[in-house]
């Protein structure tokens, strides 16, 4: 619904300039209590968007000055604009234009004449499904900052946990006796592993919400940096990384950094038991994106589980192997999704994984 409205009425706007094409769906539409705005041209349409948000728009295709398509792509382009569904007016048979009104991104056609109840069922369907869009969007929103206010309020508490186990160690420790240290020290190894979750969840969280800024990013020079801060916590390891001439991408800096992070703290860490371990990234090039590999000779794991990863606090090796809360593949892919690129993992169970992400040329920043 157009919240500027005052009444109840979805608002639609017609850009079409043939008059009797305008009349007949004024009437059709305005007979059931939608409110109809008309503009001729492209200009003044991309002027009435200014002023006021319509539900839904109908775009003829042949115009003068802007032509449909035209428009069409400034609107899907525009941030503000890109989520109003636009059915196209064609003629009918004309299987060139309809082709080429999808690529420009409208969401229906209808053809010209009108059959009022096929113009009327496509106008109403569309604009639902815009709105459950929005509330899923919206339910998603609320969740999320639902799980950021629990995170954050647990943490201060969870931190003072932390000090007190800390401080009751040092001032009791004659008192406490071996099995009593013991204890106290896996209470606060525990209260550690429950910050990083927390904190892992704190960003799993703010994945969604963070703004994105974009910038021309060096892979190479990335995986290469982060690799080496990895390592430096790790002196007894011995890991192989082997980049094959990453391509620059553009993406949000903080969030591609979060991403190679996760990915390769993956790596290194599922690969401990081998001698020496091996990570390879190499690339395919697309038209319009790349799909990124890394690779390792780790431990691998059986794919009949390979859904379960990429969802929060899903694991497939217990917590006495390897140390990990099972959010940092989530995290992967809400960066991936707010880039337009997705992530999937293939592996075999001791022979080693490979993460796979695809991420366009031009992320919709
Ligand atoms: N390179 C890999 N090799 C084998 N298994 C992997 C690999 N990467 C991920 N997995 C499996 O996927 C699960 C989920 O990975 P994810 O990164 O989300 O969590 P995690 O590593 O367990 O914990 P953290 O939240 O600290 O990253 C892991 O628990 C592991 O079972
Ligand atoms: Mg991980």
């Amino acid at each position: 619904m157009n919240s500027n409205n005052s009444i109840d009425m979805y608002e639609i706007l017609i850009v079409d300039d043939t008059p009797e094409q305008i009349e007949m769906a004024l009437v059709v539409l305005k007979g059931n209590n939608y409110k109809v705005r008309v503009s001729t041209k492209g200009s003044s349409a991309l002027k009435l968007l200014e002023k006021q948000k319509p539900d839904l728009i109908l775009l003829d295709i042949f115009m003068p000055e802007i032509d449909g398509f035209e428009l069409c792509r400034i609107i899907k382009q525009n941030t503000e604009y890109k989520n109003i569904p636009v059915i196209f007016l064609t003629s009918s048979g004309d299987e060139q234009s309809i082709k080429k009104g999808f690529e420009a991104g409208a969401q229906d056609y209808v053809t010209k004449p009108f059959n009022t109840t096929e113009l009327l069922a496509r106008v109403k369907t569309h604009i639902k499904l815009k709105q459950q869009t929005e509330f899923l969007y919206l339910a998603n929103r609320e969740l999320d900052s639902f799980c950021y206010s629990i995170a954050h309020d647990l943490k201060a508490p969870l931190l003072s946990m932390g000090k007190l186990i800390e401080y009751l160690s040092l001032d009791y420790f004659d008192k406490l006796g071996e099995d009593g240290n013991t204890l106290i020290s896996n209470i606060h190894k525990k209260s550690g592993e429950l910050t990083a979750i927390i904190d892992h969840l704190l960003e799993f969280s703010r994945m969604c919400e963070l703004e994105m800024k974009p910038e021309h990013i060096n892979l190479e020079q990335l995986f290469r940096s982060v690799f080496d801060e990895l390592m430096l916590t790790r002196p007894n390891r011995q890991v192989e990384l082997r980049l094959s001439g990453l391509p620059d991408i553009t993406g949000d800096s903080i969030m591609l950094r979060i991403l190679v992070t996760n990915i390769l703290s993956n790596s290194i860490k599922y690969t401990a038991p081998r001698k020496i371990a091996r990570i390879a990234v190499e690339y395919t090039e697309y038209p319009d994106s790349y799909v990124f590999c890394v690779t390792d000779n780790g431990v691998g794991f059986d794919m009949k589980y390979s859904l379960r990863l990429f969802q929060v606090f899903q694991r497939l090796h217990s917590s006495k192997e390897f140390e990990g809360s099972g959010v940092g593949l989530s995290i992967c892919q809400r960066i991936l999704k707010r880039h337009n690129g997705r992530a999937w993992m293939t592996g075999q169970e001791n022979q080693g994984a490979s993460f796979y992400f695809s991420f366009p040329k031009n992320p919709p920043i």
